[in-house]
């Protein structure tokens, strides 16, 4: 049903709805779904914003590395990574053939406007000009994010409408690169 691939990787900037769009995805198609941010939340025992506030943005990095390399062993799992997970050299392009990557693409005001719908907690958006630092992060990043085999727009409807996009392409053509 899912071709190859036994496990999905989604990748992307803050606000481009990874977690909830992952949870619906892994309904669809009976996968568990896992979220990069709350693996790491669980193992430091601190939300996202205390660990870049009390043991800084580094020690939050490779946790990050860590716990995605823990995660990525297992199969039939829907993953979520945070918006910085995929930009280094040691992400995307060293995934395992069994792992689809997929980018949900979103616009500097779409996810600047959705970050802050949920109440911020993005410590890298916290400044006084929250969508010109966006802009500067997503300038920088996007060539990482592109190397991702699928790119999905993510404002293309509700979470629930872009993971059934997702599923449906899975289900008739899952090895072919998207460009949506
Ligand atoms: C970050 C994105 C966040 C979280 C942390 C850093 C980033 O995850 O990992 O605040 O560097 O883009 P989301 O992409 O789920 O917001």
């Amino acid at each position: 049903m899912t071709g190859p691939w036994r496990r999905i990787v989604l990748v992307g900037f803050m606000g481009s709805g990874k977690t909830e769009v992952g949870g619906a995805l892994g309904r669809e198609l009976g996968w568990a779904f896992e979220d990069l941010d709350a693996a790491v939340e669980e193992r430091a025992g601190a939300s996202v914003p205390e660990i870049f506030r009390t043991r800084g943005e580094q020690v939050f990095r490779e946790l990050e590395g860590t716990l995605g390399d823990e995660l990525l062993e297992g199969e039939g799992i829907v993953l979520a990574t945070g918006g910085g997970w995929p930009c280094r050299p040691d992400r995307i392009d060293r995934l395992d053939e069994g792992s689809l990557s997929v980018w949900l693409r979103v616009s500097v005001e779409g996810a600047v406007a959705r970050v802050h719908a949920q109440g911020g907690g993005r410590p890298l958006l916290a400044v006084d000009d929250p969508t010109k630092r966006a802009r500067e992060l997503l300038d920088e990043r996007e060539r990482w994010y592109e190397r991702a085999r699928w790119h999905v727009d993510g404002e293309a409807g509700t979470p629930d409408e872009v993971a059934r996009r997702i599923a449906d392409r899975l289900r008739t053509d899952p090895e072919r690169p998207l460009r949506d």
